[in-house]
């Protein structure tokens, strides 16, 4: 796969459209709380830069759903890039409309333009033409980089509609990621261990259904654990269970059946007979709470016993990370593998009380990379939000930007924001 990346001449005194995921978790003040994705775009800024381009930045921030939240504003983000970065950046309260014409035509070369999050308009994420046309017509853009390889699995408009209108390139991160998957595609060293948790529970069911098949081991916990837990007949009470429940229990059902049979036989040093495990391993303990906001001492260690009704069926119980005993497995599963890939929380894990599972996991990857050389690659937002907390940015093989474009590209899904590139 040969990506086109921008030269000297595509770019140099035009004025360029980048489309980043600054998608990036936020303070309750709008401040950046994380800034590994703005980092991960700076090496294509400074080349624009560097070579006096006019740079339009784009982004969509959170699902404000097509209306105007300002929670999910770029207002802080702007400060970020102005305030840390010393970017010489101008913020734009749309993405289209006069404001934006105003601004960037009075643009500096090397300057930069930061457009407000383009998912307030609906058009985004419908993919419509004219709202695409209207970015390029009100930027006056000439050049459109695709610098949001962890938003590329999204057909909206600023991915797909932007680069069927304009001369198109990958953005260096973006290219990056793609060749560092492709490396992890081409040749699977195993065993190859996949832990998939998080919230994104409408995207990542069918996402362990295509790694389930390039795996030895998947790993579920987090909340996407509950819909599997609810699917093979255990308890999950008022544990959050996404949009779509019934539709994903059903799928998760039909996973857990179809592997059911299969068993994952790893040698160990101390079981020369191997380890016989279902391909899905779920937790077999959680931390439970009434909600997110408890103290430590208002949570509880709850086991989880197929078919067994506990006494806390009336409560309004939440599953809200993994417990000890399922942390101890997964970390004992994660240490016979050659290969490990890490995608999603295992809990809540902002909340001290449920951060425990996440940090352990982030921990035992770490330690297995530099004492036995294991193959780490871990990916999205609050995954790398929990590997930047604990100061282990470096110590893992890759650091992808990427959740679900991560998921679906390891997968074997065509990204559409990659496809299109191409084209
Ligand atoms: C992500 O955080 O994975 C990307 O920014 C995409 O966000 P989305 O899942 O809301 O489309």
């Amino acid at each position: 796969m040969h990506l086109p990346l921008p030269k000297i001449s595509d770019i140099k005194h035009k004025t360029v459209l980048v489309r980043v995921d600054f998608n990036v978790p936020l303070h309750e003040d709008g401040s950046v709380a994380d800034a590994q994705r703005i980092q991960s775009a700076l090496e294509t800024i400074s080349f624009l830069r560097e070579h006096e381009a006019k740079i339009i930045l784009l982004t969509h921030l959170g699902r404000p759903d097509g209306k105007y939240v300002e929670k999910y504003s770029l207002k802080g983000v702007a400060n970020y890039l102005r305030q840390h970065l010393k970017l010489p950046t101008h913020f734009v309260h749309d993405c289209i409309g006069d404001e934006v014409r105003q601004i960037t035509q009075s643009l500096a070369f090397g300057e930069i333009a930061l457009l407000e999050n383009l998912r307030f308009h609906p058009e985004e994420e419908a993919n419509d033409v004219r709202f695409a046309k209207a970015i390029v017509a009100d930027a006056d853009a000439e050049v459109f980089i695709n610098e949001a390889f962890s938003a590329s699995h999204r057909a909206h408009a600023s991915i797909v509609g932007l680069p069927s209108l304009l001369p198109h390139f990958a953005g260096f991160s973006l290219a990056t990621e793609v060749t560092m998957m492709n490396k992890i595609l081409d040749k699977v060293t195993r065993p190859l261990v996949v832990v998939l948790g998080g919230a994104k529970i409408d995207d990542k069911v069918q996402a362990v259904a295509n790694l389930s098949k390039l795996a030895d081991i998947v790993l579920v916990g987090g909340g996407l654990a509950n819909t599997f837990l609810k699917a093979s007949g255990i308890e999950v009470h008022q544990s959050f269970m996404g949009k779509d429940e019934a539709k994903n229990v059903k799928l998760a059902k039909a996973i857990l059946d179809e592997h059911h049979t299969e068993r994952t036989i790893i040698q160990t040093n101390d079981d020369r007979n191997g380890l016989p495990l279902p391909k899905i391993v779920l937790p077999v303990d959680v931390i439970a709470a009434k909600n997110s906001e408890v103290t430590q001492a208002e949570a509880a260690t709850m086991p989880l016993l197929k078919d067994v009704k506990d006494s806390s069926d009336d409560l309004p119980l939440q599953y809200l990370d993994i417990g000890p005993r399922t942390t101890t497995l997964f970390a004992y599963l994660l240490s016979t593998a050659k290969t490990i890939f890490w995608n999603g929380p295992m809990g809540v894990f902002e909340n001290e009380p449920f951060a425990k599972g996440s940090r352990k996991i982030a921990k035992t990857i770490a330690r297995l990379s530099a004492e036995k050389q294991v193959i780490s690659i871990c990916g999205g937002g609050e995954t790398s939000a929990i590997i930047n907390g604990a100061g282990l940015y470096n110590r893992l093989t890759h650091v992808s930007t990427g959740g679900g474009a991560t998921l679906e590209f390891l997968g074997g899904e065509k990204l559409p924001g990659i496809e299109v590139l191409l084209s």
